[in-house]
């Protein structure tokens, strides 16, 4: 992928903005995607994650209407949604599409504030779509941003990731945890994101950008399972929970068992329910391990990790696939890289390898070569930087 520069994109999407809705000048705002190191299914198990915000995400230019009209569209969508914000309602309806995430942060926000006004967004991203880097979480932080910007509300960062999340488990009804949103709108240049999603309680952890860097491997694998697949992995989780609570002690998240505790329930539960536990209890130990790792600057540590993190979410977890074991383990056979796994919910879309820094085109090129010689397609390749947090683009 090789998207617009910033600037090019911002005078591409303002234009956009002027040709649907005419009028004035919008204000224009940014929230990142987000890659997570280890910690994968974790947050809506009670456990602790360590995503990054990447320097790509969506952009949107918003302006408020005299009105309760509410008029959404993008730059390179053909869908435009013009509804009156009366008739919104508190789910999303098939013909909305994307635009089902902006609304539902628009039906939040009317919620927590009151405030009921129509707004004209537009919206633009630097990050491929669907597959596994938060489009989804950044499309609803950046409208929660903008909304609160342009209403002069000064929510903070935490109630606006929680209106952007209720938006997506509410409105949209996908039952994810809370990481996407938070990583989305708690980042920081340069830090990567410890969130412990039981408080959640979070701080930032620095990330060296001169000794490695995050190489983002596109399978471009369509992600077609992933909300089905997403939804049963999490109600899994709920039962093993359930038993683990019965027949163990009473704990409030699953991720706060241990090993053993899990190893006393297992005739208590089948052999999938206890996969997907023990790949839950084994990840919290991953992710304080990498966290050690990263603060003394160890990235062989922090990349096996990620290696372990790969093998538990395939194996245990079940939400990998061929495309991303096979760019993962074309990854490890290169020369500078300290650990590959897939980010994001998995079902395809795309895997990160942990890369000395400098060294990320040949390993791109090397993965590349295995991937296409073993499915005939070309995997896009990536090199992100750990971003800002969101906010009003000057
Ligand atoms: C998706 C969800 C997140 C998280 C990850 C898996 O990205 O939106 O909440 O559960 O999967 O770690």
């Amino acid at each position: 992928m090789s998207p617009l520069p910033p600037a090019r994109l911002l005078a591409a999407l303002t234009a956009r903005f002027q040709r649907e809705f005419g009028g004035a000048r919008p204000r224009l705002f940014f929230a990142p995607g987000r890659i997570n190191l280890v910690g994968a299914h974790l947050d809506y198990n009670g456990g602790d994650v360590l995503p990054m915000a990447v320097d790509r995400g969506i952009y949107a230019a918003a302006r408020l209407r005299d009105d309760g009209r509410l008029r959404l569209c993008s730059l390179d969508q053909e869908l435009v949604v013009d509804v009156d914000a009366a008739a919104i309602g508190s789910r999303t309806r098939p013909e909305w599409g994307w635009a089902g995430y902006p609304l539902g942060v628009w039906h939040g926000f009317q919620q927590r504030t009151g405030i009921a006004r129509g707004v004209d967004i537009t919206f633009a991203g630097d990050l491929p779509m669907a597959s596994g880097l938060s489009s989804s979480a950044a499309i609803e932080v950046v409208t929660a941003i903008a909304l609160d910007a342009l209403h002069g509300t000064r929510l903070d960062r935490q109630q606006l990731a929680l209106v952007a999340h209720r938006a997506e488990t509410g409105f949209v009804g996908v039952r994810c945890g809370i990481m996407d949103q938070f990583a989305s709108a708690l980042g920081r240049a340069g830090q990567v994101l410890l969130l412990r999603c039981a408080g959640p309680r979070w701080e930032h952890v620095p990330f060296d950008p001169e000794a490695c860097e995050v190489l983002v491997m596109d399978t471009r694998k369509p992600r077609h399972l992933a909300k089905s697949g997403f939804n049963e992995r999490v109600a899994q989780c709920a039962n093993a929970h359930e038993l683990l609570r019965a027949h163990v002690r009473d704990l409030p998240h699953l991720a706060s068992y241990t090993l053993d505790e899990l190893e006393q329930s297992r005739d208590a539960m089948d052999e999938v329910l206890f996969r997907r536990a023990r790949h839950v209890v084994t990840e919290m130990a991953r992710t304080a391990l990498a966290v050690a790792a990263l603060r003394r600057h160890d990235y062989a540590t922090l990349g096996a990790q990620l290696d372990a993190s790969h093998r538990s979410t395939a194996v245990d977890f079940a939400v990998s696939c061929d495309e991303l074991d096979v760019i993962t383990e074309a990854a490890r056979g290169c020369d500078g890289v300290f650990g590959a796994r897939l980010t994001g919910a998995g079902f395809g879309g795309c895997a990160i390898a942990l890369v000395r820094s400098g060294a990320s085109q040949a390993v791109a090129e090397r993965a590349g070569a295995v991937f296409a010689e073993r499915f005939g397609t070309a995997p896009s390749f990536d090199l992100l930087r750990v971003g800002n947090g969101p906010g009003e683009v000057a």
